[in-house]
């Protein structure tokens, strides 16, 4: 029987790659996902929703409904809603529910009205999660977010993960987390996120987890799900530091409000890279990751100069230009205006550019398309073919101006990313997101995962 899983915020399906495999590949059949939830809240088209849909062959229940089915199988939904208006009725019983959500302001506070007990703030997306955790009490949950959700909000550090690991306690759920850079384990982008997995009682996890004595260290570095899929060096140095969320007669909204607020020495955070988190108790240390096998680096993903449309070769005006590649990529010292006037100097150091082919790519943004020069779009050197150099006119004398300035030798030339460059990055299928305008392609590589991570956690999961 397979794991029966729910997607949230599915993107175009980063999490669905990562478990099942590419659409209408041969399933090994641990994981099924019997519904995903997807719905963009700043744009009327749902330009993520149509690649999801047209991938995994989903054709909407009615005219116009929001309700996609498969036409086959009556247990593939998927939902182009805002998650906050879907009725916890119109959610199927899963075993895993996954997701990687905005990191937002967690806090709880009392309501004025005693009766009506506490709140977190509207629109906030975690009360959401924690709306169907508690409804459909899944057995395992696996969340991504950025890293700074151990580490926000700045004046009260680790306070939103606190109140997160606090609900998931109250729910009954043993809690593992890590902070994972893709790049590290050989994947080809340096994508740092934190990966919280969470298990419930009845789980192998949550049995061992809930035990009176914990041995932290030994499941944070050997024998921990996640220690399993990412092994680790425990960093010597490092003590576990090991602390109660909720005190005696306290609630969320008292959590909320005091939790680390008289702040640690250098403002830090006390959630470290790697945790657990059993009955109001967690346990964190800082672990480095160990690996052995084939690092990826940029160039490996990079398509053959004749099949980059011309499109995506740097003009020379775009690099010199007022505001151009070379003055956005490169060291600054000025004099800014802010509002009202006020004068400030801003500094910055340079971006290698154009970037080391022979090391795993910088994070995707989701400004990185489009032909505007920016500092953090990706900028690559290559060989053009002949034809590309004599349709570009690359041998013109502005043209080796430029590789005298950036010493690019005769033969090479720079170039923006492909969309389908964007997707190796992050190990999709090629042209998983075709149909779509480049930059829409782009934007969803910003927003989406490394699935070679997710499959790294199907793995250990489906083990266990
Ligand atoms: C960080 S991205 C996740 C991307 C995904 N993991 C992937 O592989 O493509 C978050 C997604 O949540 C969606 N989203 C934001 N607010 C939402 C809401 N209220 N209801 C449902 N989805 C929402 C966004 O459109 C975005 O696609």
């Amino acid at each position: 029987m397979p794991l029966l899983v729910v997607e949230l915020f599915a993107g175009v399906g980063g999490f669905r790659l990562g478990l099942e495999g590419p659409p209408g590949s041969e399933r090994d059949g641990d994981f099924k996902v019997v519904m995903a939830n997807q719905w963009e809240p700043s744009t009327k088209t749902q330009h993520a929703a149509d690649v999801y849909v047209k991938r995994w062959g989903l054709i909407p229940k009615e005219e116009g409904a929001t309700l996609y089915i498969h036409p086959e199988h009556d247990d593939d939904l998927f939902l182009n809603e805002d998650i906050s208006k879907v009725p916890i009725k119109e959610i199927p019983k899963h075993d895993l529910l996954v997701g990687g959500f905005p990191c937002q302001d967690y806090s709880v506070a009392k309501t004025l009205d005693k009766a009506k007990g506490l709140q977190g703030k509207k629109g906030v997306l975690w009360w959401e999660i924690h709306r169907i955790i508690k409804a459909k009490k899944p057995k395992h949950v696996l969340l991504e977010n950025v890293d700074r959700l151990l580490k926000s909000p700045v004046k009260q550090r680790g306070r939103d993960f606190a109140v997160m690991l606090a609900c998931l306690s109250e729910l009954g759920y043993v809690v593992e987390w890590r902070v994972i850079n893709a790049a590290e384990y050989g994947m080809p982008q340096r994508r740092r996120r934190v990966f919280i997995l969470a298990h419930k009682r009845g789980t192998e996890q949550h049995r061992i987890l809930s035990r009176k004595k914990v041995n932290a260290i030994e499941w944070l570095t050997e024998s921990g799900t996640i220690a399993k899929a990412f092994p680790v060096h425990r960093t010597p140095e490092q003590l576990v530091f090991e602390q109660h969320l909720l005190s005696e007669g306290e609630d969320f909204a008292d959590l909320s409000e005091r939790f680390n607020k008289k702040g640690l020495p250098g403002n830090k955070s006390p959630f470290e890279n790697s945790g657990i988190m059993s009955k109001n108790r967690f346990w964190t240390l800082r672990t480095e990751p160990r690996f052995e096998g084939k690092y990826q680096i940029l160039s490996d993903v990079l398509l053959t100069p004749g099949k980059v449309p011309d499109e995506y070769f740097l003009s020379t005006t775009s690099m010199t230009q007022n505001k151009g590649w070379k003055y956005l990529k490169g060291a600054k010292k000025e004099k800014r205006y802010g509002r009202d006037g006020f004068i400030y100097s801003y500094n910055e150091g340079g971006m290698i550019f154009p970037d080391a082919l022979d090391r795993p790519s910088r994070t995707i943004i989701t400004g990185e398309g489009g032909s505007s020069p920016s500092r953090f779009k990706h900028v690559v050197k290559f060989k053009p073919t002949k034809g590309q150099r004599k349709r570009l006119k690359l041998d013109s004398k502005e043209h080796n101006k430029i590789r005298e300035n950036f010493r690019l030798l005769e033969s090479e030339w720079v170039r923006r990313l492909t969309p389908i460059e964007l997707e190796r990055l992050n190990m999709f299928p090629d042209n998983h997101t075709e149909g779509a305008s480049d930059s829409k392609r782009a934007f969803f590589m910003g927003n989406a995962l490394v699935i070679g991570i997710i499959e790294k956690f199907a793995e250990v999961l489906a083990e266990r």
